[in-house]
């Protein structure tokens, strides 16, 4: 080979490396939008450009994300929503599920008080009472702008239901993979499987049903969901199970505004979301740790990104706020949370007296299976910013990848399973490994514990990181390892959120890490140390929203198949 053509395709190979190694977020001087699917960000970034703040464009998204994400988008599941507005004024809202009012605390029990095996994930007694239709138009009619109206707002979502969309590689094969799942239930089986085929990439995916139902809510907003012929679909469904959710449950199903949780963290502020959720109390909690540490640290010690004291840390950290997660969270309405230790700097100091830094604690041993072989990442969060300064941060979910596998017949939407993150029974895991004690026991219309984390952090008052994740129990961990990269690591939004993470949660007492997340070094250092180090799928599924002087940098995770627009 003469020397031209070796020099020629080194620079064609270091140009490919360079392309693919690609970390540069996406730039927006007056929007953006991050979400999981294509097209619903740009059913965000249309909403922007004609008139709509980013509370529209975030109602809007949710909406789109029910028709063309079904494994995670979803008007048969619930969310979080936290804002912080131009003019200031900062909200977050809940419009997680409600258990509905015939569960009972030992309803996934059998008569010998063990768990029976599939019911709080893969039957339509998985299902709590939907929340987001509720959620979504409310936080539309209380913070939209006030031009766009309900049909604009939905007309997009029921296009692409109605019409039809092209399904990219990436859902043609996360449908072909969950086949079996997916043939569980007929109506199921009916929409989103191919008898004859599997799903290719350029598929037209038509959903006439869930149009329909799309509709009945723009004509009727809530009431087309909670009464009428959306509600008596759902009752229908419940029917092949005697009773579950019923009319009562549905027409008194009602989002909420919550108390945002604030903390702040190296001179940032952090605004989060409180209970129901656990992500926000945690998350502040840690850094409150973490900053006492780094305030301390003397210069042997090394943070650095992922290196051996940086990952023991965390661990020893994550180790005791999940601790008391377990113990101490649950749905604010039904059990006191103590908030206040959860933000107190005195308690986070106290917290930190017995961390061996060259050790690890032993957690306490519980038997447990391992819930983390075969985890679905499968709730969706999307971070969107206006031209005015509004920032929205929304996580949402069906609980596991397509939830229950049910879809309501006729009504053409699955249902969630998310009661399986209520304890069923104390010291018994749930599919995320997590615990629970007495605080998030079932009753009757009381909302599941969460991990959803949806974020926002400010700086001199002023939206800086929008961020949010899905994962289970590693969304907390995963938020706050992204505004860690960011603040301590210095990392632009796109780096911070395809960086490998790390993730312990007490319980079951392992760190886990991601292929190629640690070098064999690292890892051996750290069994030194004592810890059970194991590498497992990816950890989160981050999408964010970096804001400078300069405009808005748009960060899609590279995990999965996500779009920043901005423009
Ligand atoms: O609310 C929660 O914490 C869970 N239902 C979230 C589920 C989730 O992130 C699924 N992905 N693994």
């Amino acid at each position: 080979m003469n020397d031209k053509i070796v020099k020629f395709s080194l620079i064609l190979f270091l140009f490919i490396v360079s392309s693919c190694s690609n970390k540069s977020p996406v730039f927006g001087e007056n929007g953006m939008v991050v979400s999981t699917s294509r097209h619903a960000s740009q059913v965000g970034i249309d909403i922007l450009q004609a008139g709509g703040n980013a509370i529209d464009a975030a109602a809007a998204v949710g909406f789109a994300l029910a028709v063309t994400s079904s494994s995670n988008g979803n008007i048969g599941g619930g969310g979080f929503m936290t804002a912080k507005l131009a003019n200031g004024e900062v909200f977050t809202l809940d419009y997680r599920e409600m258990a509905p009012k015939s569960a009972n605390r030992d309803m996934y029990l059998d008569k010998d008080g063990n768990i029976i095996k599939g019911k709080s994930r893969s039957t339509h007694f998985a299902s709590g009472v939907p929340g987001s239709v509720d959620g979504l138009l409310k936080a539309w009619r209380d913070y939209g702008s006030g031009v766009i109206s309900r049909d604009q707002l939905m007309g997009p979502a029921i296009k692409l239901a109605r019409e039809g969309f092209d399904l990219s590689i990436y859902e043609a094969e996360r449908f072909n993979k969950n086949k079996e799942r997916l043939s569980k239930h007929s109506e199921t089986k009916r929409i989103f499987t191919r008898d004859d085929r599997e799903w290719k990439k350029d598929d037209i995916f038509k959903q006439t049903d869930l149009a329909n139902t799309l509709e009945r809510i723009a004509k009727n907003g809530r009431d087309g969901f909670y009464k009428g012929e959306t509600a008596k679909l759902i009752v229908e469904e419940m029917k092949s199970v005697g009773s579950w959710i019923d009319y009562e449950d549905l027409e008194n199903y009602v989002s909420k505004y919550r108390q945002p949780v604030k903390g702040s963290f190296m001179g940032y502020e952090i605004i989060s979301m409180g209970p129901p959720s656990s992500g926000g109390l945690l998350v502040v909690h840690m850094l409150n740790m973490l900053e006492k540490i780094i305030e301390g640290k003397n210069s042997d010690f090394d943070l650095s990104f992922n290196s051996v004291h940086y990952i023991h840390t965390l661990t020893e950290l994550e180790r005791r706020a999940y601790a008391d997660r377990t113990e101490h969270m649950a749905d604010s309405d039904y059990w006191d949370v103590p908030n206040s230790m959860f933000l107190s700097h005195d308690y986070a100091h106290e917290r930190l007296k017995d961390i061996n830094f060259k050790k690890a604690t032993d957690s306490q041993l519980v038997e447990h299976g391992n819930p983390y072989s075969n985890q679905s990442e499968e709730t969706t969060h999307y971070s969107i910013i206006d031209s005015e300064g509004n920032a929205v941060s929304v996580t949402t979910t069906i609980n596991s990848g397509y939830g229950n596998g049910i879809t309501v017949t006729g009504a053409g939407f699955l249902l969630n399973n998310e009661m399986d993150d209520f304890s069923s029974k104390p010291g018994e895991p749930n599919m995320f490994g997590l615990l629970g004690n007495e605080a998030n026991a079932i009753e009757p219309k009381k909302r599941p514990l969460s991990s959803m984390t949806p974020t926002i952090v400010l700086k001199d008052d002023s939206p800086f990181l929008i961020l949010g994740s899905p994962g289970g129990s590693t969304i907390i961990t995963t938020v706050m390892q992204n505004i860690l990269n960011v603040i301590v690591h210095d990392m632009n939004i796109q780096e911070a959120v395809s960086s490998p993470r790390v993730h312990s949660q007490w319980l079951p007492d392992m760190v886990f890490h991601e292929k190629n997340g640690l070098s064999p070094e690292i890892i051996d250092e750290l069994k030194k140390m004592g810890h059970d180090v194991r590498m497992r799928g990816s950890i989160g599924e981050a999408n964010g929203i970096m804001i400078n002087e300069k405009g808005f940098w748009g960060g899609p995770d590279s995990r999965g198949e996500n779009t920043a627009i901005g423009y």
